[in-house]
């Protein structure tokens, strides 16, 4: 188990890191592998929109912090080729970000394994 730190310092919308997790509160604890299956954006610099999705830095693709599948493809340039986001969205659905258990204990937010 590693301590993340205070859960008063994760609230709601906020990410940090933690080794290869991005972790992030977005209603709830989450931890999510941090390299886009695009080009290896850092998702712990990126942002939670309103839906509670993991949207990257670089590229703005969105991702379900639950299952870790791409739920919308990378945009501005890339969003102009054909078919680019299906595919990395039916990548992801067989390469997933990998996801890790996110504990609050004692005050403090903990990540208990990971895949
Ligand atoms: S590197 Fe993440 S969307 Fe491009």
């Amino acid at each position: 188990m590693t301590r993340i730190g205070p859960a008063s310092e994760l609230g709601p919308g906020s990410l940090t890191r933690s080794g290869r997790y991005a972790v992030g509160n977005n209603g709830n604890h989450f931890a999510v592998t941090r390299k886009c299956r695009h080009l290896g954006g850092d998702l712990d610099e990126g942002s939670i929109d309103a839906d509670g999705c993991l949207v990257c830095p670089w590229h703005a693709a969105k991702y379900d912090v639950q299952t870790g599948r791409m739920v919308r493809g990378p945009q501005g340039i890339f969003a102009k080729i054909p078919g680019l986001g299906a595919l990395f969205k039916s990548i992801t659905r067989v390469v997933p970000l990998g996801r890790a258990t996110v504990e609050v204990r004692d005050g403090d937010v903990h990540l208990v394994d990971g895949e």
